[in-house]
């Protein structure tokens, strides 16, 4: 049934992720705040769970009303028509974001909610869900915003972000949505070797390898949806034809000064299935990639630096500036949290500077050819 859908991302993402559905073959695709509304049949859903690399939800919207108090909330939610989405035997858990004049507290409102559904269930149909927290068969997502609650069903059942492979981290991790964003709005093709100099739990250069290998990043995933058998059929379909599209990608190195950072990445690299040429090294001491390439790095930000700190950091970008601008014929996409980076860094950015949130963290992406 073609229909309208959502696919949540980070805030800065929306634009890469626009991008990312137009190319599935989404229609009618409009960008939000932190979303990108589209239309399609079930498939195109379905394909956007496994193949999205910067998304954090895909969702079905089951219904949207006025509610600014905990009891218009209550009210508004036992009129959706849970029997057609909630099975007898399923288990549930609610996700909520955003925030109405009476409805200021997430976790309150993940409470009320789930009480309507299960209510509304156990009254009219004669059958009480169990809550599974972490691994729910239908996860139900609340939106408040502009005095209106939006539903909806997360079709993964989970972060897309989340996607496994993430299993040892150090300081700072980027979201691995995130670090895909870096990866597509940088321009590179995926066809020319890439390296991160400063790579800590490795997420950038694992994206950047996947992209590179045209694997899609939840290929394995198991969806919430795929408890439904038609659903099931659809996605062992798209896993053949996703399987079939991937190539033998690049070299992609990644490098840090932190031995725990190297153990980390080549431990996370093995858990996503990617090939990475992983090395100790400082990163103002790196030698040119053989052709010229991309170079990804997420620069230490220091939030909790001290003055002396500060100054230090700026050394740092200073120097790896004046390491980075011998490599001639290569580009780097650059993503700081420090408002000192790009002064500091010295080297004049080419392109638009974009501002990515990762999290609560305000960053600028800085895109260079050298
Ligand atoms: C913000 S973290 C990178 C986080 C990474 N993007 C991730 O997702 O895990 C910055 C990294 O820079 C590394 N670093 C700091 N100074 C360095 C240097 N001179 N050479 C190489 N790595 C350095 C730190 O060890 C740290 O792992």
């Amino acid at each position: 049934m073609f229909r309208s859908w959502f696919a949540t991302c980070p805030r800065g993402v929306e634009p890469a992720l626009e991008g990312e559905l137009r190319a599935l073959g989404a229609k009618g695709v409009r960008p939000g705040q932190g979303v990108v509304r589209f239309t399609g049949e079930r498939e195109i859903a379905l394909r956007a769970c496994l193949d999205l690399r910067t998304a954090l939800r895909v969702l079905e919207p089951v219904g949207e009303f006025a509610a600014v108090t905990a009891d218009e909330l209550y009210a508004g939610a036992l009129k959706l028509p849970w029997r057609d989405l909630v099975a007898k035997g399923q288990t549930i858990a609610v996700a909520a974001s955003g925030r109405a004049e009476g409805l200021t507290n997430t976790h309150f409102v993940e409470q009320r909610m789930k009480d309507a559904v299960v209510d509304a269930l156990r009254d009219r149909h004669g059958f009480r869900p169990d809550v599974d927290p972490r691994a729910p068969d239908v996860l139900i997502v609340v939106h408040l915003a502009g005095g209106k609650c939006s539903v909806s069903i997360d079709l993964a059942g989970e972060l897309l972000s989340n996607r496994g492979y993430r299993v040892r981290t150090v300081e700072a991790p980027l979201r691995e949505a995130l670090a895909a964003a870096v990866v597509l709005v940088s321009g590179w093709d995926g066809t020319t070797p890439a390296r991160d100099p400063v790579c800590g739990s490795g997420t950038l250069a694992i994206e950047a390898a996947l992209f590179a290998a045209r694997k899609a990043p939840n290929q394995e995933r198991r969806l919430a949806a795929e408890r439904s058998e038609g659903d099931a059929r659809i996605v062992k379909r798209l896993r053949e034809e996703l399987a079939a599209r991937v190539v033998a990608p690049p070299a992609v190195l990644a490098s840090d000064r932190d031995p725990d950072a190297v153990e980390a990445t080549r431990v996370n690299a093995r858990a996503a299935g990617v090939q990475l040429r992983v090395e100790q090294a400082d990163a103002r001491e790196i030698g040119p990639l053989d052709p010229p390439g991309q170079l990804f790095l997420n620069v230490p930000y220091g939030e909790r630096l001290e003055i002396g700190g500060r100054k230090q950091l700026k050394t740092f970008y200073h120097q790896l500036g004046a390491a980075l601008r011998r490599l001639s014929g290569h580009r780097a996409a650059i993503l700081s949290g420090n408002e000192d980076f790009e002064s500091a860094f010295g080297v004049r950015p080419r392109g638009p500077k974009r501002v990515l949130w990762n999290g609560p963290l305000r960053c600028t992406l800085y895109t260079y050819v050298f």
